[in-house]
């Protein structure tokens, strides 16, 4: 089982996008993938199951210690489950709410998770946990980034996004630092941005520059498809529609990409 997060301080830099499709082009190579939205605004659950109150069973799994696989929900698409966010995660965003074990609560859940699976073996095996965070370096993001072996950051490469990127990779250094010194960051990807402007051409290069090597190959360029596949509830690999294939194939790409990165 490997774990990756997706990780950006900056709002509206594509983590939940990401975390959508890319989980949705794993499962399409045959992995079994469980994505758990830990971000209070439930755009990832929303993504899958559209807007939905929600039983607090993540948030429990957390504060009250109760299984974490209870939180599990199947999905229309097969190898791919999802443990949505609910609003027991405000409290623990905000401090408001305690977490015995703090930081390393998530990653206690999930060690858990996977010694259950594997003493049940065969098809309840799970490949690729993917974890999508608040814009925000909080106590929910430091538990994902303890409990990872990944960390992927989604980059809007546009000048309001530069110095919350320098921040996130700060944090990521600190998590692995105090809580998790193994944690890898596989990565920058380079999301919604058109090719075809000057400004859009600069503010890659720029960031080209920057991070070098850290940033994928593969640009996921801005579309409407995107936002219509996310609004359907339909992953664009999963999409029928030949105006899809083009986007669907960015995912594949950036899923071929994170696989050969983790080796
Ligand atoms: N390639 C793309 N083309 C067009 N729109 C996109 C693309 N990627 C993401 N978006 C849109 O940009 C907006 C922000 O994306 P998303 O919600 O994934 O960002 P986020 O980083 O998860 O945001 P937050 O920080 O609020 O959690 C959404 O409306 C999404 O549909
Ligand atoms: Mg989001």
């Amino acid at each position: 089982m490997r774990i990756l997060t997706f990780a950006n301080l900056k709002g509206g830099s594509a983590k939940s996008t990401t975390t959508f499709n890319l989980a949705a082009s794993l499962s399409e190579a045959g992995l079994k993938v469980l994505c758990i939205d830990l971000d209070p605004q439930k755009t990832l659950g929303e993504a899958f199951f559209g807007v939905h109150a929600g039983a607090e069973t993540l948030s429990s799994a957390l504060i009250n210690d109760s299984a974490i696989e209870d939180a599990i929900l199947p999905t229309d698409f097969e190898n791919l489950f999802v443990i949505p966010a609910d609003d027991g995660l405000k409290g623990i965003k905000s401090g408001q709410t305690q977490l015995e074990g703090g930081e390393l609560r998530l990653r206690s859940c999930l060690m858990r998770l996977s010694s259950m699976l594997d003493q049940l073996g065969g098809s309840s095996r799970i490949d690729w946990i993917l974890i999508d965070t608040p814009p925000s370096l909080d106590r929910l993001t430091m538990n994902a980034l303890a409990a990872s072996d990944y960390v992927l950051v989604p980059v809007d490469p546009g000048a309001g996004g530069r110095g919350a990127l320098g921040d996130t990779i700060e944090y990521v250094y600190s998590a692995r630092k105090w809580y998790n010194p193994t944690l890898q960051l596989v990565g920058l990807v380079i999301n919604n941005t058109d090719p075809r402007t000057i400004y859009d051409q600069t503010t890659e290069q720029l960031v080209r520059e920057i991070y070098g090597d850290l940033v994928f190959d593969i640009v996921i360029t801005a579309s409407v498809r995107v936002r219509e596949s996310a609004e359907s509830r339909v992953p664009l690999v999963f999409c029928d529609s030949n105006e899809f294939v083009r986007y669907a194939n960015m995912y594949r790409a950036l899923r071929d990409e994170v696989l050969q990165r983790v080796g």
